[in-house]
């Protein structure tokens, strides 16, 4: 069983600047290297209106963008719920970038922006599993806490649009 609590400990010990775009590829390392069982681990941003443009990651090249409409994860930036599917074959619209994914994990960022607006969609972190139903109801409450500690030793308002 993994330790979140350890993790938690170690992603808040880790992220020691204040810079989204340092502190998200630590991230999207850290939960690679400390997760089993994992292809793919990554933040998409929404940098244009209900579109998630690719951000840092680990894994193989991905889709780029993805409307809010599309997949997993534009399902997580419109509901702003947690989506844990256990098998992406029965999930019609899942957008398949790496062809060994079966199971994912994706958590959506809200943030409060002072120049877009309160409760922004923020991004999204994806992982990506080969092993079907690889994320447990005790994995999605860890790796929400792993997000909350990115999200607060981060500076994401500075992010929050084009560059
Ligand atoms: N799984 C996502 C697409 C992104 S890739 O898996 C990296 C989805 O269906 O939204």
């Amino acid at each position: 069983m993994t330790d979140y609590g350890s993790l938690e400990r170690q992603l808040t010990a880790l992220l020691d600047t204040r810079d989204w775009l340092t502190n998200a590829a630590q991230t999207s390392a850290f939960l690679m290297q400390m997760l089993d069982d994992l292809n793919w681990v990554g933040f998409y941003l929404q940098r244009q209106p209900e579109t998630l443009i690719l951000g840092p990651f680990q894994g193989q090249p991905a889709c780029n963008p993805i409307p809010f409409s599309k997949g997993v994860c534009g399902a997580a930036a419109r509901s702003r719920q947690t989506q844990r599917v256990d098998d992406v074959h029965a999930v019609p619209d899942h957008i398949a970038c790496d062809a060994t994914s079966r199971s994912e994990l994706v958590v959506p960022i809200i943030i409060d922006d002072r120049v877009w607006g309160d409760d922004t969609v923020w991004g999204v972190l994806d992982i990506d599993s080969p092993v079907p139903a690889r994320f447990t109801a005790e994995d999605q409450a860890g790796i929400e806490r792993l997000c909350h500690v990115f999200v607060g030793a981060s500076d994401l308002c500075e992010s929050a649009r084009q560059g």
